[in-house]
């Protein structure tokens, strides 16, 4: 099975999740795409949805799904995204697509987070991906010697601008044997807006495409 076949089956998968619970979150990249995609046949069952994204807004608004505010309408039943890693604990690196502040927004204010990934995104350790992490534009120096003191190597998204107007560190080398407490520690840096690690708030549910067919996985 090519990739692109993995990412609509988990999608597929994702969408029996999304009951007939009036509005949900939406996540970015391109296997939330292939769920939007498949979402447009049971767009009558929602009221509409919130996006994590400039991107994620035009594709839901492209198949006639209202996007709200998530002021107006939160705290949401389900939130379904993607992820760059994850370990068999719900535990995620995100922001490869560069919208992690307000994936990680939605997914602190959803009850359930669906996570679609690729089996190969399945790892025990995070960090081979990288670590994105988005900062406000006058702390990307402050914040790359701040990661650079904790051994990693981050590297500036350079010709990329967020969609809350900051800059994006991809960090690679840092040592991610406890996620919950990196996580804590990269958000005490000044000027840090979102760290890519979704560990106080994980996945509650994975599911993992692959060859041969998909994996729920069922974070208690
Ligand atoms: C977007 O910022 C990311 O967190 C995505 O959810 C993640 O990069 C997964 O994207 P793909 O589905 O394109 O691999």
């Amino acid at each position: 099975m090519d990739e692109q076949a993995a990412k609509r089956k988990v999608a597929l998968a994702a969408l029996e999740f999304i009951g007939h619970c009036g509005v949900i979150g939406v996540g970015t990249g391109t296997t939330v795409a292939c769920f939007i995609e498949a979402l447009s046949g049971l767009k009558h069952r929602l009221d509409g949805a919130v996006a994590s994204s400039d991107d994620t807004a035009r594709r839901l608004g492209e198949i006639g799904i209202r996007v709200l505010d998530l002021n107006a309408v939160g705290p949401l039943a389900v939130y379904v995204d993607g992820a760059d890693e994850s370990t068999r604990h719900g535990q995620l690196v995100k922001g490869g697509g560069g919208a992690l502040t307000r994936e990680k927004i939605i997914a602190a204010a959803s009850k359930r987070f669906v996570c679609m990934i690729h089996r190969a995104k399945l790892v025990d350790v995070l960090g081979d991906f990288g670590l994105p992490i988005e900062v406000i534009p006058m702390a990307r120096s402050h914040v790359a010697r701040e990661t650079r003191k904790r051994g990693g190597d981050p590297v500036w998204r350079k010709d990329y601008i967020t969609d809350n107007g900051n800059y994006i560190l991809d960090v690679r080398g840092l040592d991610i044997v406890d996620p919950s407490a990196l996580e804590t520690e990269l958000n005490q840096i000044a000027g840090v807006v979102t760290v890519g690690l979704f560990a106080h708030r994980r996945a509650d549910t994975l599911l993992v495409g692959g060859e041969s067919g998909v994996e729920t996985i069922t974070i208690t």
